[in-house]
């Protein structure tokens, strides 16, 4: 029997899905916040100011993000987790929902906080949603010690799921 990379990864449990994350980055230069401009350097704080409103009693792992609109509005997002676990919401979920829900639709740039080793890069789900509004959107991935890491959702979500509605 064969074994994929797939299976290697799914074996290699967290330390996997890291990989991953690698992988997808690997173009991406590390850098830190003070080399980024100003106007990303401000979109960061945002998300770092939001991570403090966090309502996350079960993982106490805290996350903030700022999306900016293709109209230059900021739109703040924390974690909002519940005691129905599955029913908890990503920090960038969040604020592009409550993007749309404020009528923007065209996304600039994403800045996504939490306390973690690397800069933290969005999960799965968030991918899918952030897609949804095109992959050219930035994503400023970062953590606490003011390390960054600059990629586009669309590198973070290589052969995503997508169709042609008129066509079904
Ligand atoms: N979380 C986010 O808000 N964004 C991510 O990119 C990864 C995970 C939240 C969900 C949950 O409240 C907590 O972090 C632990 O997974």
């Amino acid at each position: 029997m064969t074994i994929s990379r797939r299976d290697t990864i799914i074996a290699a449990g967290v330390a996997g899905a890291a990989l991953l994350a690698t992988e997808a980055a690997a173009a991406v230069k590390p850098t830190k916040l003070s080399d980024l401009a100003p106007g990303q350097q401000k979109l960061v704080q945002t998300a770092l100011d939001v991570r403090k409103k966090a309502y996350a009693p079960y993982s106490h792992f805290f996350v903030g993000a700022a999306l900016e609109t293709a109209d230059g509005a900021v739109i703040p997002g924390c974690n909002v987790e519940n005691i129905s676990y599955g029913a908890t919401i990503c920090a960038e979920r969040n604020a592009v929902f409550q993007a749309v829900a404020a009528g923007h639709t065209k996304f600039k740039t994403i800045a996504v906080v939490g306390d973690l080793p690397s800069p933290i890069t969005p999960c799965g789900m968030c991918r899918q949603v952030l897609g949804e509004f095109g992959g050219d959107t930035q994503v400023i991935c970062a953590n606490l010690k003011g390390d960054t890491m600059i990629t586009t959702v669309g590198a973070l979500l290589p052969a995503a799921f997508n169709f042609d509605p008129s066509k079904i």
